[in-house]
């Protein structure tokens, strides 16, 4: 596996392997792997003939009073996962590298990054769309993965990708849970054991909400009450608990197919976000 940290080089080999007539796969990661990200580079195998991890903790997608300073980092671990999974390069650029100084451009998708994290994250979106669209210019990706665990990003990366006629596939993939439900996140780390208990809310929250839409609850106002009533019965913060259209993101009335539980708590200082399509199967 090879480590690449500039974009110049990062060209000039997925040139030279687009010209050799392969394709590329890219999942474009912030690091601290866990088995989340590693199915998501299996995903990749399966899509593309070679496939390319770039490791970027993205400044300009952390807010100022976020936690950009002590986000997880452990490279040498990294590099060691990802070439058990059979990646071709990993690319870990330093910030100096991707944001030259006089840089004064953004990519901005209005509308869909309005909402659920949007609101409590003002320019986080700008900052994740910003990267990615770097990303898949330097390295020329056929297709990209991303995970269903943050699902407005899904969406917003979707649609940057059809507004801008990127020529690359987005794949979503589902999210990836520990044993006992809770979503798998670099920030778990963050966790202490009890507050790894009460994070457990979030999937309790997704099973009661599947419970009440399988018994015909049709009324997003009711089911809304309850999963508050199953956040707070944990005392963690509710940023938000909403019941989205999966495409657009409103908020929705009534409960049908293509309606999305989307949450983000804080447990403790730990912000943490998990949702379900609740008229999909698991
Ligand atoms: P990061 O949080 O490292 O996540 C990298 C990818 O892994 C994202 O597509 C994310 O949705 C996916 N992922 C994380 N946890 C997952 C889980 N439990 N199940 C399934 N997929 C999971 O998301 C980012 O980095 C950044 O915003 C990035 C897109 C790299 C731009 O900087």
């Amino acid at each position: 596996m090879e480590i690449i940290r500039t974009s110049a080089e990062m060209t000039a080999w997925a040139n030279r392997v687009i010209a050799a007539g392969e394709t590329i796969g890219l999942v474009p990661t912030m690091g601290f792997f866990h088995e989340g990200h590693l199915r998501l580079m299996r995903k990749v195998g399966e899509k593309a003939n070679r496939t390319v991890v770039s490791l970027f903790v993205n400044p300009i997608q952390f807010g100022v009073d976020e936690d950009l300073c002590r986000y997880p980092r452990d490279f040498p671990r990294d590099c060691q996962l990802a070439e058990a999974e059979g990646v071709d390069v990993i690319f870990a650029p330093e910030p100096q590298e991707m944001y030259l100084p006089e840089a004064h451009t953004r990519v901005i998708v209005s509308g869909l990054t309005d909402g659920l994290c949007g609101k409590s994250r003002p320019g986080h979106f700008a900052g994740v769309t910003t990267v990615v669209a770097k990303l898949f210019h330097i390295i020329k990706p056929h297709c990209a993965v991303f995970g269903r665990k943050d699902f407005q990003q899904l969406a917003v990366i979707e649609r940057m990708v059809a507004d801008l006629n990127f020529e690359v596939e987005i794949i979503g993939h589902p999210i990836v849970r520990e044993t006992d439900g809770l979503a798998m996140s670099s920030r778990n780390t963050y966790l202490s054991a009890p507050e790894r208990q009460a994070a457990l809310c979030l999937f309790r929250a997704i099973g009661h909400a599947r419970r009440r839409v399988r018994d015909g609850l049709v009324e997003a106002q009711v089911l809304l009450g309850e999963v508050e009533g199953v956040l707070h019965s944990e005392g963690v913060t509710i940023e938000y608990a909403s019941l989205v259209d999966q495409a657009t993101l409103q908020p929705q009335a009534v409960l049908r197919k293509g309606v999305v539980l989307a949450m983000a708590i804080k447990v403790g200082a730990t912000r943490l976000i998990d949702n379900d399509n609740l008229f999909e199967e698991n």
